[in-house]
C-alpha cells in the first residue's frame, strides 16, 4: 500500500515562524506520509532551503500563462523554478472569490502539466447541490471539464473533493459520504481514459478523525487547511494518516 498523501494548505495564513517550527515537527516522519506543504507563494524559497528529504512544497494557486503583462500574478513555470512539486488549483475558495470557472481551472491545471509540476485540482459542491442530491454530477462535471484540457496521457495528476460545506465549518464529511463521491470521480475519470491514482478528501480534517477517513479504500490522502497551521498538530495528524493505513 503507498503511503497517503497530507497537503497542507496554508491559505493566507503562517510565516516564517510556523515554516521553520512545521519543518522542525516533520523531520525524521519521512516514510510514514507523503507530505506537501502548499504556502504562501512568499515562503516557497523558505520552504526549498528549510525542508528534508521526504516533504515537498506546493503553490496554491498558478497563472495559465508563462509570462506577460499580469500584474501580481505567478506563472507554474514560476513556481517549477521554486522547485515545487505541485499547485493547488480551482480551490473552491478561488473558484467564489475570483470567479474562476471550471474552464479556468482546466487551463491551469494545464500549465502546471506544461511546466513539470502535478496539479492538485479541487472539486466540491455546495450545501444545496449535496441536499438536492447532485453532488456526483456537479463534481463529475467539474472534473470533466479538466479532463479534456490536459494532454493525453498526462500522468499523476490529483484530485482534492473538498465539500464547500465542509471547509472550515468543524463538519466534515463521513468517511463513507466522502468514498461514495471518491469512487465517481475515479470512475469517470478512467470512462475518459484517466487512471486517478490520488484522490484526496479536504474540509474539517483534523488529527482526531483523519484515521477514519484513510480506512477507506478510495481515500488516497488529505487536503488539511486549519490543521496544519500547527506544527504539533499537523505532525500528529502525518502520524495518524499514515497509522490508520498500515
Ligand atoms: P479546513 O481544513 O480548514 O476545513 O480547510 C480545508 C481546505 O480548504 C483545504 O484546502
Amino acid at each position: 500500500m503507498t503511503a497517503p498523501l497530507v497537503v497542507a494548505n496554508w491559505k493566507m495564513n503562517g510565516s516564517e515562524a510556523l515554516l521553520r517550527d512545521v519543518a522542525k515537527a516533520l523531520v525524521g516522519r519521512r516514510g510514514e506520509s507523503d507530505v506537501v506543504l502548499a504556502v504562501p507563494a512568499i515562503h516557497l524559497s523558505l520552504a526549498r532551503a528549510l525542508l528534508q528529504e521526504g516533504v515537498r512544497w506546493a503553490s496554491q494557486d498558478v497563472h495559465w500563462l508563462e509570462s506577460g503583462a499580469y500584474t501580481g500574478e505567478l506563472s507554474a513555470e514560476m513556481i517549477a523554478q521554486m522547485g515545487a512539486s505541485h499547485s493547488i488549483v480551482g480551490h473552491s475558495e478561488r473558484r467564489a472569490q475570483f470567479a474562476e470557472s471550471d474552464e479556468t481551472v482546466a487551463k491551469k491545471a494545464n500549465a502546471c502539466f506544461r511546466a513539470g509540476i502535478i496539479p492538485i485540482v479541487c472539486v466540491g459542491e455546495s450545501l444545496e447541490v449535496r441536499q438536492a442530491q447532485q453532488t456526483e454530477e456537479v463534481v463529475c462535471r467539474q472534473l470533466e471539464v479538466v479532463l479534456a484540457e490536459i494532454p493525453t496521457g498526462s500522468e499523476g495528476l490529483i484530485v482534492a473533493y473538498e465539500p464547500i460545506w465542509a471547509i472550515g465549518t468543524g463538519k466534515e464529511a463521513t468517511p463513507e459520504m466522502a468514498q461514495e463521491v471518491h469512487v465517481a470521480l475515479k470512475e469517470m475519470a478512467l470512462k475518459a481514459g484517466i487512471h486517478l491514482d490520488k484522490v484526496l478528501y479536504g474540509g474539517s480534517v483534523k488529527e482526531d478523525n483523519v484515521a477514519g477517513l484513510m480506512l477507506m479504500p478510495d481515500i488516497d490522502g488529505v487536503l488539511v487547511g486549519g490543521a496544519s497551521l500547527s506544527a504539533q498538530g499537523f505532525s500528529e495528524l502525518c502520524t495518524n494518516a499514515a497509522a490508520a493505513q498500515n
